[in-house]
């Protein structure tokens, strides 16, 4: 996109923007992390009346930055404020867990949240809106929402999983002693939960410019297998053992990563890993969940990457996590 055609404010609305991840994120968009160094916005934070004074202080933090791509800040508690004509939402605003619980645990109390800014983006949101949901069960809360959204394409409601894949990527590097920058295309396939899937068959390692496959480069399968897998599954977890509470700057910081990829573009041959609608048609996966597949972006369009090969090993994965997913559905149906 043209410098010009960028300083057009957009309107970007982000839910729960006084909590641990809205905070921080608001100062990334701000300083041009999700949408380049041009794109001017308009900041719509939501909060809860509750947080409405934590709110009051985050604006004027923002303001106090004199950044020059916020073109305008509208903080407010009022949902039809809150998505009226927005160009994208972050949907973060929801409870977190805390030790010993899974995602899907927080599913009845967050439900609502989904049901109720799906209706509303649905009535006073731009019908090209692109949503991200980070508010857990991520997957299955963007889910609810477009569900409650029929006049937007179902396309246009993506989950996050790309902390996953920071997070694969950063266990590789440690592994393999190399720069994070080096290692490309690891994939997370189905839900952000315990039952995704961090494939590595698909990865390289650029070695003084030569790429070489992750497997060959690690030469370890075992590792690979046992404890790369798990390491990054229940690393959320780990996260809320040691802090006591949940990641916060990691998930705004893969939030941005997401929307920028998604909004300016995947690098030439780059995967992305984007919890999408699944059409039925890839990867077997059954349609109507939102899945993580690896993607690749341009001029503001997703697109799964396809005709990867999937062995025996990955197709057990694919189908372990579809099956959660699955009963996550069955679970907000019944809700
Ligand atoms: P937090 O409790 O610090 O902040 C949440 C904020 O949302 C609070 O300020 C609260 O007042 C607000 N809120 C609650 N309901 C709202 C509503 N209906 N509308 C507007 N605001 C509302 O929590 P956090 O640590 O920022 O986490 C937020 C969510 O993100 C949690 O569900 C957490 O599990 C999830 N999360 C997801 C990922 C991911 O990778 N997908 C990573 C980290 C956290
Ligand atoms: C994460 O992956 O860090 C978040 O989803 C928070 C959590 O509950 O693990």
């Amino acid at each position: 996109v043209k410098k010009e055609e960028e300083s057009k404010p957009i309107r970007v609305t982000v839910t729960g923007a006084a909590g641990q991840i809205g905070w921080v994120l608001c100062f990334m968009i701000a300083q041009g992390r999700m949408f380049g160094p041009y794109q001017k916005v308009i900041l719509q934070l939501m909060e809860l009346p509750a947080a409405e004074q934590v709110l009051q202080g985050l604006v004027m933090e923002l303001k106090d930055c004199a950044f020059p791509l916020v073109a305008d800040i509208k903080p407010t508690t009022k949902i039809e404020e809150a998505f009226d004509q927005s160009d994208v939402a972050i949907l973060v605003g929801a409870k977190p867990r805390g030790p010993g619980m899974e995602r899907k645990d927080l599913l009845n109390e967050n439900a609502k949240i989904f049901k109720a800014q799906g209706e509303a983006i649905d009535k006073y949101s731009k019908k090209t809106i692109k949503v991200l949901v980070v508010g857990n069960p991520a997957n299955t809360n963007a889910l609810i929402a477009s569900h409650y959204a029929p006049s937007v394409p179902k396309k246009n409601f993506t989950a996050l999983t790309r902390l996953d894949q920071n997070r694969a990527i950063s266990q590789l590097s440690d592994k393999l002693k190399t720069p994070v920058d080096d290692i490309h295309n690891i994939i997370i396939w189905g839900n952000h939960s315990l039952t995704q899937y961090p494939d590595v068959n698909h990865g390289q390692v650029s070695v003084g410019g030569k790429k070489t496959s992750i497997r060959e480069a690690v030469k370890d399968d075992k590792y690979l297998n046992e404890t790369f897998i798990p390491k990054v599954a229940k690393r959320g977890a780990e996260i809320i053992s040691v802090m006591k509470k949940s990641s916060a700057a990691s998930a705004a910081n893969a939030a941005c990563d997401h929307m920028h990829d998604w909004w300016v573009g995947t690098k030439q041959g780059e995967y992305a890993s984007m919890g999408i609608i699944s059409d039925g048609n890839k990867y077997g996966v059954a349609a109507g969940l939102i899945y993580s597949f690896p993607c690749e972006c341009k001029n503001g369009e997703w697109k799964v990457v396809e005709g990867l090969a999937v062995d025996e090993f990955s197709k057990k994965k694919l189908q372990e996590t579809e099956k959660e997913l699955l009963e996550e559905r069955k679970m907000a149906l019944d809700i």
